[in-house]
């Protein structure tokens, strides 16, 4: 199954009451395994979760930490693109040129990469740890 196929059928599973905005994302992970998340909104609504943030739980939960592939999709006019805080969640396990694919339901598609999306990302470098490899 391709990655847009695992996001678009998790898609699928969202919980969005509130927003009526499903989105599916699923990252692949260094070992090739896919793992996928949705939106998961809440009625007390700053508790809810991107779909971004539950495929990386997911993947992490598994025992990964390196994403080498993204795709995210919902049903919006224009390719949907990860909110701040999900980029920067996604730098957090990829390097810079890993790709997101960013997909509609009705097709339109646009693929960057995750330095495109999170320029002057926060990193190690800035905590004075390391070479600043994460950013
Ligand atoms: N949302 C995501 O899950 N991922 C994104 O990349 C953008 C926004 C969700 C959060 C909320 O449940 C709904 O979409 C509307 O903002």
């Amino acid at each position: 199954m391709s990655l847009l196929d695992a996001a678009r059928d998790v898609r699928e599973n969202a919980y969005a009451p509130y927003s009526h905005f499903k989105v599916g994302a699923a990252v692949r992970a260094a070992s090739g395994t896919v793992y996928v998340g949705c939106n998961v909104e809440n009625v007390a609504y700053p508790e809810g979760t991107c779909a971004e943030a539950g495929a990386i739980a997911a993947m992490v939960a598994a025992g990964e930490t390196e994403i080498i592939e993204v795709c995210v999709i919902a049903d919006s006019p224009t390719p949907v693109t990860p909110c701040g805080g999900c980029r920067q969640k996604l730098a957090e396990f990829s390097r810079g040129e890993v790709t997101v694919r960013m997909a509609t339901v009705d097709g339109p598609e646009q693929v960057v990469t995750v330095a495109d999306l999170l320029p002057g990302a926060f990193g190690l470098g800035h905590l004075g740890q390391g070479h600043g490899e994460k950013g």
